[in-house]
């Protein structure tokens, strides 16, 4: 019996070390502790034994059985461990390693872009940015522009009334005012900004539209120095190639005020569709600031002159990009956008 003991002892000692999954020590398990195993049924078979020897041999059975348990237990541990490290290794992530799919980056609406190139021109002749309410007092709006309650001109643009009073800006102009109130003249402004008409949308009218408001107030300016700023600032924008040229208009705010043309940047001033075949095409509204306005601001005009140029924001790039449909620039369907 103790022989058998032994060899039991030993055959599973050396099954146990050879084990490579925890599946082959449940087996061990079961062949030599379980319900029927070896070690169960020897130890059984005490039972015929006299008393003395089954003292004796019970005592040898109890080691190898605790031998044997402990063995599996600590055979057990290793092998968990090794799985662990080996799901760590199969499982592992290099978070270092650059990505397959590479995500795609946006970049500026293209109305952006042509408000940046359009500040960046008049900030390099020296303009800083001045800004103000999109919700305005019909007095900034209007009145102190040269357009009083009764002038006809405020026909010319057709407002948003929030009540008697208040309006939503229908151009960038309210600002000049802000502005020859709030500063010391001589400065340079350049006013952006969102402006508000009621228009039915179409491919050339949006209730909503972005404008640039030019403002230089200083001694002795003349017709010359706004048509110099015009020019080097259209062609900072659209190109040394362009030309543009003025025409007389009317503007309450300016006197004498000009309508500027520029060659058509679509067929370089051959006559096309878009210039409606007169190589020219309006560009912006401009002029010599009106007495009245800087008199009505709290300017001297016996001292202080100016001028004043407003631009269209969305008119510029379409021109500039080829955009006949402005409803585009609001759309903001990605497969437009990708193009810029
Ligand atoms: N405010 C005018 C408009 O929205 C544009 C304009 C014309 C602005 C002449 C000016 C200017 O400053 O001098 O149609």
């Amino acid at each position: 019996m103790l022989q058998k003991l032994e060899e039991i002892r030993q055959d599973t000692l050396s099954r146990i070390e050879m084990a490579e999954e925890e599946a082959q020590l449940d087996e061990i398990y079961t062949l030599t502790l379980g319900k029927s195993g070896a070690l169960t049924a020897i130890l059984r078979g005490m039972a015929s034994m006299s008393k003395q020897e089954r003292a004796e041999f019970g005592k040898s059975a109890n080691v190898v059985k605790q031998e044997l348990e402990t063995a599996l237990s600590k055979k057990r541990e290793a092998l968990s461990f090794i799985m662990q490290e080996r799901r760590f290794k199969t499982e592992a992530i290099d978070v270092t390693m650059p990505g397959k799919r590479k995500i795609p980056a946006g970049h500026l609406h293209p109305l952006t872009q042509v408000y940046r190139d359009i500040r960046n021109a008049l900030v390099g002749m020296g303009f800083t940015t001045f800004d103000g309410p999109e919700i305005e007092h019909d007095v900034y709006n209007f009145t102190l522009l040269n357009l009083p309650l009764d002038h006809p001109a405020r026909d010319m643009q057709d407002t948003f009334y929030i009540n008697d009073e208040v309006v939503l800006r229908t151009h960038t102009s309210p600002c000049e005012a802000r502005a020859l109130i709030n500063m010391k003249p001589p400065f340079r402004v350049a006013i952006p900004g969102r402006v508000f008409r009621v228009d039915e949308v179409d491919a050339s009218h949006s209730p909503v539209f972005m404008q640039i408001e030019g403002l230089v107030v200083d001694k002795n300016i003349t017709l010359g120095d706004l048509k110099g700023t015009v020019d080097a600032f259209i062609r900072a924008v659209f190109g040394s190639d362009v030309k543009t040229r003025m025409r007389p208009s009317y503007f309450p705010f300016t006197e004498p005020s000009a309508e500027v043309d520029m060659s058509c940047t679509i067929c370089g001033g051959n006559g096309c569709r878009v210039c409606k075949g007169t190589g020219w095409i309006e560009i912006m509204g401009c002029g010599i600031t009106n007495p009245h306005e800087l008199e009505n601001c709290g300017v001297d005009p016996n001292e202080w002159s100016a001028f004043a140029f407003g631009v269209g924001v969305d008119r510029v790039a379409n021109l500039k990009y080829g955009i006949s449909d402005i409803r585009l620039l609001y759309d903001n369907d990605a497969r437009f956008l990708t193009q810029f």
